[in-house]
């Protein structure tokens, strides 16, 4: 060995973990670059082969490698509907389809509206949630005025409300309550557009006919636009930022194209895969979620949105119902679908297909979630962030099946589809939960920090 060869031996750094040879998207584009990973953060990009050594090592070959997707928007079930999804069975279904953190909902049984809600749900994901995890605190008549200090608590993603009934019993319909949750607090207010009054009057639609093609017009595009134009009037009149959830229409983004200074958007992927009424036609009520997959002039309008940076996220809006639930006579079945597991896959055959840029997804699924929620360390590739990574094989063609769903509803709408585009590894601060498709080591997801708490003190348990 030759002396400078020997001094380098003597001076290489050591990792918990090297990834070399990949295709790495970083904020200045993508590069052939290594990553080492220590302490659960990014410590060094470049070439380090020869500087470098590591207890482990992925060679990505032939990979490109994400900063950590975040699904922005999950329903996990958990306390109190564990038949249909469980928070350590939805998030394995994360980690498995290349997801790095999620933000869960709080229309659970208690609903997610006190301090005691949050702390069982961070009780009961501590030890059982295999990727990083925040949690939204309903808002509601009841808990309005409490609101500014729960939103401030240790895992908090922000405030969610419900302006429509959907799933669950967390309603603020009124103009007045909605005022009430708005001028309490200043994180971004998470929206569900549907207007609840509408929704009520045209009901009857649907309970004549039992069809459940006519989903689409009962939850109709002015039951959406009007929920929108009316918090949108709210958020000016209280100042309140907010973030409306699964935009479905083209009215309604052409209007928060003019609003963009304090609305943000956010998009799933059933509204940009499916169109109606040919996905009702294929799979029934499984496609039925609210807002509703709508006609193809509503589909092509959010790709243009997607297209000219008006979309600031994708959320999968994970929704399990059991397939018993969903075989009730429409409109008893429950809206929802599964789609934590499904969302990078189906949005990298999109890319594969053209309809977007790789560098545009990770502008939705990671830079996007850290910029409106305030992350702290998470969202990028770069010195000193955690090291939460979605490594994937742009090339790798799979067909999606029920039995590769997680879930505990153990379905998907993609059943059968075939997918170019997929997720190999899944790192969780340096940790890999998921080598070659195959889940390793142990639940190990941490509450995520959010600026305004970053330096309160870890989380509590119980036990
Ligand atoms: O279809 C839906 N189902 N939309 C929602 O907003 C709620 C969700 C659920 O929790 O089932």
């Amino acid at each position: 060995m030759s002396s400078q060869n020997f001094q380098n031996t003597l001076h290489r750094r050591h990792a918990d973990l090297l990834i070399t040879d990949g295709r790495v998207i970083t904020p200045s584009g993508e590069k052939q670059i290594d990553i080492a990973c220590q302490d659960g953060r990014i410590v060094a990009l470049g070439d380090l082969q020869a500087g470098w050594t590591a207890d482990q090592q992925i060679i990505a070959v032939g990979l490109h490698v994400l900063p950590g997707v975040m699904d922005t928007q999950v329903h996990f079930r958990e306390p109190g509907m564990t038949h249909k999804e469980t928070l350590e069975a939805g998030t394995r279904g994360a980690v498995l389809g290349g997801i790095t953190s999620v933000f869960e909902m709080p229309n659970t049984q208690p609903l997610t509206i006190s301090k005691a809600d949050l702390q069982q749900k961070l009780d009961r994901a501590h030890s059982n949630a295999w990727c990083d995890y925040a949690f939204y605190i309903g808002g509601s008549a009841v808990n309005a005025t409490q609101l500014a200090a729960l939103e401030k608590l240790p895992g908090v993603c922000g405030i969610k409300v419900f302006m429509g009934s959907s799933f669950g019993d967390l309603l603020a319909d009124d103009d007045e309550v909605l005022r009430q949750i708005l001028s309490h607090g200043s994180r971004r207010v998470a929206i569900h557009a549907e207007d609840e009054a509408r929704l009520r009057q045209r009901r009857e639609i649907v309970e004549r006919s039992h069809d459940v093609r006519q989903h689409h017009l009962w939850r109709d595009v002015e039951s959406a636009f009007l929920a929108t134009r009316r918090i949108v009037q709210l958020s000016e009149e209280t100042g309140r930022r907010l973030h409306v959830l699964h935009v479905s229409t083209a009215d309604e983004m052409e209007f928060l194209a003019q609003h963009k200074d304090h609305v943000s958007i956010e998009v799933t992927p059933h509204h940009l895969t499916m169109t109606a009424p040919e996905c009702y036609e294929q799979l029934g009520s499984l496609a039925q979620m609210n807002p509703p997959v709508r006609e193809k002039h509503h589909h092509d309008a959010l790709w243009q949105a997607i297209e000219n940076g008006l979309v600031d996220v994708i959320g999968s809006d994970h929704a399990p119902h059991t397939l018993e639930e969903k075989a009730r006579q429409y409109p008893d079945s429950p809206s929802g679908m599964t789609g934590v597991q499904t969302l990078l896959p189906v949005m990298l055959n999109h890319v594969h297909e053209g309809r977007l840029t790789l560098q545009r997804l990770v502008d939705l699924t990671s830079a996007g979630p850290a910029r409106l929620f305030g992350l702290v360390n998470k969202g990028r590739i770069a010195i000193g962030y955690d090291a939460d990574l979605s490594i994937v094989d742009l090339s790798a063609k799979r067909t999606i099946s029920n039995d590769w769903i997680a879930s505990i509803s153990g379905w998907t709408p993609y059943d059968g589809k075939q997918i170019t585009g997929w997720p190999i590894h899944t790192i969780i601060r340096g940790h890999v939960v998921v080598s070659d498709e195959a889940l390793q080591d142990s639940p190990r997801g941490m509450p995520i920090k959010f600026e305004h708490s970053w330096k309160t003190d870890e989380i509590n348990h119980e036990h």
